[in-house]
């Protein structure tokens, strides 16, 4: 069995509106009702559990009703932190599964909307051999390393080969006994800290090695004001085309302005 646990207990704080990103209108859906479609027309997801900021809750219900999304079995309130909200879900898992019966479950950023089929399949099927999976692709920008000095500001410490850097995305998806046991021994771990679920994994159970799928572009996270004019415009790609069925007229036409044409598919 394969569940999809979609992260929403964030406020969105980077985008400074008066209600969570993920409920703001793109390309006329709430963020959160894209990325749940997508989920819910996965064929290898059987059920979706959302984890929901504190007070929209109702929200959420509403769009899911409206909606007519079957595989949305749960819906329940997110923790203070990413980590604590999934957590919560860790909690919600695993009802009505058999002694010694393992699933999937697949954790991802409600507000990633773009996210693609492709992606999601790949996860499920490195499922089949991996205990752990990421998804991540390469960066485009050097990344560096810096440390603080007072009032002086930022200096470089370290600047990592490039070639071997990766941006992380989501979905990550694990084995639920896996990802439950990890989180069980950063329970015992007083200076416990994280922003995503493999590093849980690679900090607390070493030995499991943590196989990397293919991202893509388009899965990029609404995190700062920009990113919101950003993924209206790749719905605009999205919504008639595949990346990869994207023609360079298209690209032209949607830079300028003009309705976008694409050809194959
Ligand atoms: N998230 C969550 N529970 C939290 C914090 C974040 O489920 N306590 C989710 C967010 O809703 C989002 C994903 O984790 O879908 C990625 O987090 P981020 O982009 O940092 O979201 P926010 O915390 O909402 O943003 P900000 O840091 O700007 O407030």
């Amino acid at each position: 069995r394969t569940t999809a646990v979609i992260l929403a207990g964030g406020t969105g704080q980077r985008v400074g509106l008066s209600i969570p990103k993920q409920l703001l209108k793109i390309a006329g859906k709430a963020v959160i009702e894209h990325t749940l479609t997508t989920f819910e027309n996965a064929d290898s997801i059987d059920d979706i559990i959302v984890l929901m900021a504190p007070g929209y809750v109702p929200d959420i219900e509403k769009i899911v009703a409206k909606a007519g999304f079957k595989k949305v079995s749960k819906i329940i309130e997110g923790g203070a932190t990413r980590n604590e909200t999934t957590e919560r879900a860790i909690s919600a898992l695993g009802e009505g599964l058999a002694e010694g019966e393992d699933a999937n479950v697949l954790f991802h950023d409600a507000v990633r909307p773009l996210l693609s089929q492709r992606v999601i399949d790949d996860c499920v099927t490195a499922l089949e051999r991996y205990q752990a999976v990421d998804v991540a692709i390469p960066s485009a920008d050097t990344i560096i390393v810096t440390r603080t000095h007072g009032e002086d500001g930022e200096f470089i410490t370290e600047i990592p080969d490039r070639s071997r850097l990766r941006r992380g995305q989501t979905p990550q998806a694990f084995k639920l006994s896996t990802i439950r046991r990890a989180y069980e021994v950063a329970a015992g771990d007083p200076n416990f800290q994280a922003t995503d679920d493999c590093s849980v994994v690679l900090r607390y159970l070493p030995d499991v090695p943590i196989h990397v799928v293919a991202g893509d572009e388009y899965n990029m996270k609404v995190t700062q004001p920009v990113d919101v004019f950003i993924a209206d415009k790749l719905f605009q790609l999205a919504s008639t085309a595949a990346p990869e069925q994207v023609s360079e007229e298209a690209y032209r036409e949607l830079l300028t302005g003009k309705t976008v044409v694409v050809f194959g598919g």
